[in-house]
């Protein structure tokens, strides 16, 4: 059994912890897979937050500070999101068999930028995941904090258009 996150401690249920609850138990809590694990959990959360990192070092029961120092040291983790709302496309195998690159293609072009880039009017960074473990599902997204399996190439592009809408209203 994995840690509860705070986020279900307080009733709501997020799916992307349970991702990474499979992940860590398919890896045996074991403290060796620890940059697995924070590669695992980028993928699906987008960046690694205190509460993040502090959850997998319960997990793999670690000391937070060496999860943290981990997470500092290699620059291909991030620990602050960058556009307001992160759109993560699984590009693992499954996923790509079913689409998922179709998908890439059509994101970048509506959101005139690449994947590992955010759009220039701040809202939406798109991120690839290797499998994020819902491969029955694919193609997955994971779109800020909700789980979506069987993605289309025209769900994809009306999310990320509500998402880029909301933050235009907003800013008004
Ligand atoms: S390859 Fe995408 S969930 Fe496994």
């Amino acid at each position: 059994m994995v840690a509860q996150s705070k986020k279900a401690d307080q009733g709501k249920i997020d799916n992307r912890y349970k991702l990474l609850d499979r992940a860590i138990t398919k890896h045996h809590n074991s403290g060796y897979a620890l940059i697995e694990i924070l590669h695992v959990a980028q993928g699906i959360f987008g960046y690694l937050d205190n509460e993040l990192l502090y959850y997998i070092a319960n997990a793999l029961k670690l000391p937070p500070s060496r999860v943290y120092g981990v997470a500092t040291f290699y620059h291909f983790f991030r620990l602050k999101p960058q556009g307001k709302h992160t759109f993560v496309l699984c590009t693992g195998t499954a996923c790509y068999v079913k689409g998922a690159n179709e998908i890439q293609r059509a994101l970048e072009q509506e959101c005139k930028c690449s994947f590992g880039e955010t759009t220039s009017d701040g809202s939406v960074s798109l991120i690839s995941a290797r499998c994020v473990g819902s491969c029955g599902l694919a193609p997955v997204a994971v779109i800020d904090d909700k789980v979506y399996g069987k993605m289309t190439v025209d769900e994809a592009l009306q999310r990320v258009r509500e998402l880029r809408e909301t933050e235009k209203e907003r800013n008004v």
